[in-house]
C-alpha cells in the first residue's frame, strides 16, 4: 500500500469504551457521556485517536444496549442528543475522533417496530422481523444458538407464531430482506454521520442474512449448533454493498469496522478488499477464543496456539488484508488475566509484555478501556453476582444439564464478559499517571514510540522461530530498517543467543541482560542496515 492509500483510520489507536462503567458525571452506579467528556483530556494525554462507543442508545439494557429500543435517542441514564453533540465536538477540538457502536442485525422486544409486529399481521412492521408459523406444535426449525445455548425461535403468543432471535429473546433479528427495513437503517445511519461522527463499528454484521429457506440444522452431538447457518450467507454481502452505496459513498471518510466473529481468512477479504466497496475493517476472534471451549467452558492453550493465530491473520497483510489488532474487549475476560499473569510479582511486569506485544503488531490497534491500567478480573462468588445475560444463559443451561454450580462458576471467573463490565477505578488511574513506571505510562510511551515509527505503523511482518515454547516474536521491516520484538510469555527465563538485531530500543525490565530473558520480559530492537 502506497501512502496515499492510508485513510486516518489505518494507523490509529482505537480506545473502546463500555459507557455504563467508564465514567459518570454525578456519583450513580452508570457513567454517562459527561463523564466520557470529562475524560477526553485522559484520553488525549494516553495518545488515543479514536473513542469506540459501545452502544449508547435507548435500550432496556438486557444486553447492556445490545439491544436497541430506538436508533435515534440516547439512553437517558448515558445523558442526552445534547451531550453526544458536544461530545462530537469536544473529542473533534482534541484531535479525536468518534465511533458509534450499531446493532443492526436486531432490535430490543421492546422496539415500537417489534411491539407492533407482534401485535397484528397487519402491522406495517410485521416484515420487518422473521416470524414463521410453528411447525407440528414445534419451533419452524431446530436451530440452537451458540451465544444462548438454546433455540432462536420464541413463541409470540399475541398471534400463535413464533419469532427469530439468534440473541437472546430481547433480540429479535431484522428481517434484512425487507427493503423499506433496510431504508430506514441507511436513514438512520445518515442521521448519526450527519451529526459529525466519524464512523461505525457494525455490530455481528456478518450475520445480517440467514440460510435462505431456514432449513433445518443437521449438527450432531459434537456441533449441535447452528450458527454457521446464520452467518456468513452470500446475501449478507449485497446487503452490505448496498448500505455502503446508500450511506457509505457520500462520507468517504467514514470508518465502518464490522464485527465478524467465526470468519475465515478468505471471507475477511471479501468483507474489507477496496474492490467489494463493503467494510473497511473486519474483527476476527480467533485468538480471543483461544481459551473458550464448548458452552463457555475453559480450555487449554498454548503459547505457540496464540502466536499461529495471531499470526496466521497478520501474515496477510502481505496480501493486502490490513488487520485489526486487539487483546480485550467488552466480551471477554480481562487480557492480562488471560494471556498475562495476576501475581504480585508479574502483574505489571506482564500487562507491559503484552502492551509491547499488541502495539509492535501491524494493523489498526483497539485499547480495551481498563487494560492501560492492567485491570484484573472480578472475584464472584456467587451466580447473582454476575450481571450479564450471557452469563446466566450459560449458567441455567449448564445447571440443567446437571453440572454443579462449583465447576460453571469456575469457568464464568474466567470467561465471563462481567470481568470486563466494572467500573473504572479512577483513583487507580490517577495514581499511575503520577507514577513514572505505571503500566499507564508504559501504554502512554508506547503508543507515542508507535507513532513515531513508520516500521511499526507501515511495515511487513515477519515470523522469528526462535525454538522456544515460552517466547513470541517476531519482526517488522520496513526498507532497510527492522524493529525485532521478543516477548517471555512465561514466568520462566529463557537464555538465548542473540542474533545482531540492532539497539535494545525498549523493555520492560529496568535492567537488562543481553542473552536473557527474565520472566514475562520483552525486548524491542532497532536495526538499520
Ligand atoms: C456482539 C456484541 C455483544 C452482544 C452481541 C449481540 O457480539 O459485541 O456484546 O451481546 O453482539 O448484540
Amino acid at each position: 500500500m502506497n501512502n496515499k492509500n492510508y485513510k486516518w483510520w489505518h494507523h490509529a489507536t482505537i480506545y473502546e469504551i463500555y459507557p455504563k462503567s467508564f465514567s459518570g458525571s454525578h456519583n450513580g452506579a452508570w457513567g454517562n457521556l459527561q463523564g466520557v467528556i470529562a475524560k477526553l483530556p485522559y484520553l488525549s494525554h494516553l495518545g488515543i485517536d479514536v473513542l469506540w462507543l459501545c452502544p449508547v442508545f435507548a435500550s432496556p439494557f438486557k444486553d447492556s444496549g445490545y439491544d436497541v429500543s430506538d436508533y435515534k435517542m440516547i439512553n437517558d441514564d448515558f445523558g442526552t442528543i445534547e451531550d453526544l453533540e458536544a461530545l462530537i465536538a469536544k473529542a473533534h477540538e482534541l484531535k479525536m475522533k468518534i465511533i458509534l457502536d450499531m446493532v443492526i442485525n436486531h432490535t430490543s422486544d421492546e422496539h415500537p417496530w417489534f411491539v407492533s409486529a407482534c401485535q397484528s399481521v397487519d402491522s406495517p412492521y410485521r416484515d420487518y422481523y422473521i416470524f414463521r408459523d410453528q411447525k407440528e406444535g414445534q419451533c419452524p426449525n431446530n436451530w440452537v444458538s451458540s451465544k444462548t445455548l438454546s433455540s432462536v425461535w420464541t413463541y409470540n403468543p399475541l398471534i400463535g407464531d413464533y419469532y427469530l432471535h439468534i440473541y437472546t429473546k430481547h433480540q429479535p433479528d431484522l428481517n434484512w430482506e425487507n427493503q423499506h427495513l433496510r431504508e430506514e437503517i441507511y436513514d438512520m445511519l445518515r442521521g448519526w454521520l450527519n451529526k459529525g461522527v466519524d464512523g461505525f463499528r457494525l455490530d455481528v454484521i456478518n450475520k445480517l442474512a440467514k440460510k435462505s429457506g431456514l432449513p433445518d440444522y443437521k449438527g450432531d452431538d459434537q456441533h449441535p449448533y447452528a450458527d454457521s447457518f446464520f452467518e456468513n450467507n452470500d446475501k449478507v454481502h449485497e446487503y452490505i454493498r448496498e448500505m455502503h452505496k446508500k450511506v457509505f459513498d457520500d462520507y468517504p471518510e467514514a470508518l465502518i469496522m464490522g464485527q465478524t466473529g467465526g470468519i475465515t481468512t478468505q471471507q475477511a477479504y471479501e468483507y474489507v478488499h477496496p474492490s467489494r466497496h463493503e467494510l473497511n475493517l473486519y474483527l476476527q476472534f480467533e485468538h480471543m477464543d483461544i481459551d473458550k471451549g464448548y458452552e463457555g467452558r475453559i480450555q487449554g492453550w498454548t503459547i505457540s496456539d496464540l502466536y499461529n493465530s495471531v499470526m496466521k491473520w497478520q501474515l496477510l497483510l502481505a496480501q493486502g488484508l490490513w488487520p485489526t489488532v486487539f487483546f480485550g474487549s467488552h466480551d471477554s475476560a480481562r487480557m492480562v488475566a488471560r494471556y498475562g499473569d495476576v501475581s504480585k510479582a508479574y502483574h505489571s511486569l506482564s500487562a507491559k509484555m503484552l502492551c509491547v506485544l499488541q502495539l509492535c503488531l501491524a494493523g489498526t490497534q483497539i485499547i480495551y478501556m481498563g487494560d492501560e491500567l492492567g485491570l484484573c478480573n472480578v472475584e464472584y462468588e456467587h451466580i447473582d453476582d454476575f450481571t450479564d445475560i450471557r452469563s446466566h444463559d450459560t449458567y441455567r443451561s449448564r445447571r440443567n444439564k446437571g453440572e454443579s454450580r462449583a465447576s460453571i462458576l469456575k469457568d464464568l471467573r474466567e470467561v465471563a464478559r462481567d470481568n470486563a463490565r466494572v467500573q473504572i477505578p479512577w483513583s487507580l488511574a490517577e495514581d499511575m499517571i503520577e507514577d513514572d513506571v505505571s503500566i499507564y505510562n508504559f501504554y502512554r510511551k508506547m503508543i507515542q514510540f508507535r507513532k513515531a515509527s513508520t516500521v511499526l505503523l507501515t511495515g511487513q511482518i515477519i515470523i522469528l522461530n526462535l525454538d522456544n515454547t515460552h517466547l513470541f516474536a517476531y519482526k517488522r521491516k520496513n526498507g532497510h530498517v527492522i524493529i525485532t520484538v521478543i516477548a517471555n510469555m512465561s514466568s520462566e527465563e529463557v537464555t538465548l543467543t542473540l542474533d545482531d538485531y540492532g539497539v535494545l530500543v525498549i523493555d520492560n525490565y529496568e535492567e537488562s541482560n543481553d542473552g536473557l530473558l527474565k520472566a514475562y520480559e520483552v525486548k524491542v530492537f532497532r536495526f538499520e542496515g
